[in-house]
């Protein structure tokens, strides 16, 4: 048995273990490996099985969460004990996939133990490099769906690097947030209409602001400079935010009334590109020169990310190797299933090489 420990229950967290239930028969007859959910955590508590939870249980875990309840609410229910002391004695997978900020010091506890990780969360991978490496050397976490959700970012980007190709730079589109409000301030919405509209189609943060300030696009940037070997600390990456620093400490209902105030400042950004023959991105730039650039950038219309619409990612690795014309992934960087599928590639790639 290859036993699993699933920190988080939400949306990800659902579709993972849904997912889980289907393919694990496949997985047994396929390789051998019966992957088996030890427990499962929320942020109220835990439920482990004996060894491992049923079928049963984890529809049933499923039902509660996704009718609103806490873990703590079930019988059976562990509450008082951290998840580091349900590991097993054999080695077990954690997966986090919960956006929690105090995981990295645990999950590294865990590897030392000997267990491995997979991450759909970003947090634990942008605190102090030392942690980042603690966490990432000999392989011991995989975080595929950290970078770009279901796409092959992160296994690109260390297969390069792993046969000895040499990174120059990576250019990237990492919020289908942004890409999506830029896909409507092209098509000639204003500034605060598509914010408003992407509000109300759920297709932001609950807190707008999340987005609009480039944090979460600065993480999957730090991810990947360190993955190339970079030491960058984590508040050496500034993004660029779409909202003046007047609008930071407001509500959410005020926060969307007042976006007017941003709006000269952004239109006149596209208005000057297009003047040029141009194009506006919300574009991340790593390279070893000039280290992480993350915000809006004028664009020539043959850069490859120029031809990017709407809300998809896309990230163009030029190399050595791939010079002339970089290496491009390109597809949805969000949405629960195929967040879910790529991190439970990971498992599977882990409980193999186990
Ligand atoms: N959604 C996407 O498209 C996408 C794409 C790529 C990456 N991700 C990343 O995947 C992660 C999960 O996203 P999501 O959309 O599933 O988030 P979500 O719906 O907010 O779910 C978060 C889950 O984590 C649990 N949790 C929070 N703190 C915890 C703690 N300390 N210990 C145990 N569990 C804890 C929550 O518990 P309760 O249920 O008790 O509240 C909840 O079940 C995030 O890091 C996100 O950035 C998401």
């Amino acid at each position: 048995m290859t036993p699993i420990i699933q920190l988080g229950l939400g949306g990800v967290g659902r579709a993972l273990a849904r997912q889980m239930l289907n393919v694990a028969p496949k997985i047994r007859r396929r390789y051998g490996i019966d992957l088996r959910y030890v427990a499962l955590v929320d942020s109220h508590g835990a439920l482990a099985g004996d060894p491992a939870l049923t079928d049963t249980q984890i529809h049933n875990i499923l039902a509660a969460k996704e009718a609103g309840q806490h873990l703590d609410s079930l019988s059976g229910a562990i509450t008082d004990r951290h998840w580091l002391e349900l590991l097993p004695a054999t080695i077990a997978i954690v997966v986090d996939v919960t956006a929690a900020s105090n995981h990295a010091a645990p999950l590294a506890a865990a590897i030392s133990a000997g267990h491995r990780v997979v991450l759909a969360n970003k947090r634990p991978l942008c605190e102090g490099f030392d942690l980042f490496a603690a966490l990432t050397e000999r392989g011991a976490t995989r975080y595929e769906a950290t970078v770009g959700a279901g796409l092959p970012v992160i296994s690109v980007l260390q297969s390069l690097i792993d046969s000895g190709d040499e990174i120059i730079s990576i250019e990237a589109a990492l919020s289908g947030t942004l890409g999506f409000l830029i896909g409507e301030l092209e098509q000639g919405a204003s500034f605060a209409e598509a914010v408003r509209t992407a509000y109300r189609l759920g297709y932001t943060e609950p807190d707008p602001r999340d987005d609009l300030s480039g944090a979460d696009v600065a993480r999957k940037a730090l991810i990947l400079a360190r993955t190339c070997g970079m030491n960058i600390p984590a508040y050496a990456v500034s993004a660029e935010a779409l909202f003046p620093p007047a609008l930071s400490e407001i509500s959410i209902t005020e926060f969307l009334q007042r976006l007017d105030e941003a709006e000269s400042e952004i239109m006149s950004r596209f208005q000057a590109a297009r003047a040029n023959g141009k194009v506006v991105r919300y574009m991340t730039r790593i390279s070893r020169d000039n280290g992480i650039e993350v915000g809006l950038r004028e664009l020539s219309l043959d850069h490859p990310l120029a031809s990017l619409r709407g809300p998809d990612n896309m990230i163009s690795f030029t190399t050595r190797r791939y010079h002339d014309r970089p290496l491009v992934v390109r597809g949805p960087g969000a949405g629960v299933e195929v967040t879910a599928a790529g991190v439970l590639g990971d498992i599977i790639a882990t409980a193999r090489e186990l």
